[in-house]
């Protein structure tokens, strides 16, 4: 394979502003963590919005809780930071928000893969899947993170950031990893232009991120028919307590449904708003 061009140049980041909603790009050749900078981002007052801060490679970038998110020369890392209405965004819409991120990723990913492929052989691509609330899979394997964070001390913004593995292989990434991830590179033998994968996925996204889409019935039909959980037995972790089961799917709010067995042989469905889902049938 061709060696890939993994930098963004003057002409890439203008591409990416006038293709765009991104109103503003905060770029850097390196940085610890876009969503941090972002953070920081999110003080200032006289910042146009949607500002996205995209870096070539993050030094210290972070996945949900107390997670590391390894990203090899290749990846896409940025944030995209919205100033939201609260109003039209409340608090408890955010797990669909999370939801919604995911299934514009899955849109672009099926898009690009898609590209240029016969229409003969459409039905042989691999299935692009969300795992509630918010990673990307391809054949069982993670190709995208999203970490949806609120800044504490700004009200009216809302931070997306987003971590995708494109031209990066998983041959070089730490070895527990290199089972559990996948890339772009890796699962078509192609390199691809990373300017057209994030214009890709910013349009996908600034469609479904509207607060009208998050109770658009087709978004909704997008998350199920793409939900990589639904019939498995999982664990879903709630910090304090954790719930076994059968997974039945995603319902409007976006929460994880849990077939429970109860003590008289039946089962209960709990819902799930929050928490780590780890598959238990060794998948
Ligand atoms: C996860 O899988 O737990 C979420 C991973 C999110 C990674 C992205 S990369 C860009 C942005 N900056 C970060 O530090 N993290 C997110």
């Amino acid at each position: 394979m061709p060696p890939a061009n993994n930098q963004f140049s003057p002409s890439d980041l203008q591409s990416l502003v006038s293709e765009t909603f991104v109103e503003q790009i905060d770029y850097h050749a390196e940085i610890g963590s876009t969503n941090d900078r972002a953070m920081e981002l999110a003080a200032q007052p006289d910042d146009q919005f949607p500002l996205m801060v995209l870096a070539e490679s993050q030094t210290a970038g972070r996945g949900r809780g107390s997670n590391k998110w390894w990203a090899g020369s290749g990846a896409l890392t940025f944030s995209v930071l919205l100033a939201t209405n609260t109003a039209q965004l409340p608090p408890d819409r955010w797990p669909q928000v999370s939801l919604t991120v995911g299934f514009a990723v899955c849109e672009a990913l099926e898009e690009l893969l898609a590209r240029g492929v016969p229409t003969t052989s459409l039905d042989q691509l691999p299935r692009v899947q969300l795992k509630w609330p918010n990673d990307v899979y391809i054949e069982g394997r993670k190709i995208c993170g999203i970490l949806v964070e609120v800044p504490r001390d700004r009200a009216g913004r809302l931070l997306l950031g987003i971590g995708i593995n494109v031209n990066n292989s998983v041959a070089d990434a730490p070895a527990e990893l290199q089972s559990l991830a996948t890339s772009l590179s890796d699962l078509t033998g192609r390199q691809f232009t990373l300017t057209e994968v994030l214009v890709e996925v910013l349009q996908r996204l600034s469609v479904r991120i509207q607060p009208a889409e998050l109770w658009n019935a087709e978004v909704r039909a997008g998350w199920r028919q793409r939900c990589l959980l639904t019939d498995e037995q999982i664990q879903v972790d709630l910090g304090v307590r954790h719930t076994v089961g059968r997974c039945r799917g995603i319902d409007d709010e976006g929460a994880l449904l849990v077939a429970v067995s109860d003590d008289q042989g039946g089962e209960q469905i709990e819902r799930c708003l929050a928490g780590v889902v780890t598959l238990l049938d060794g998948k």
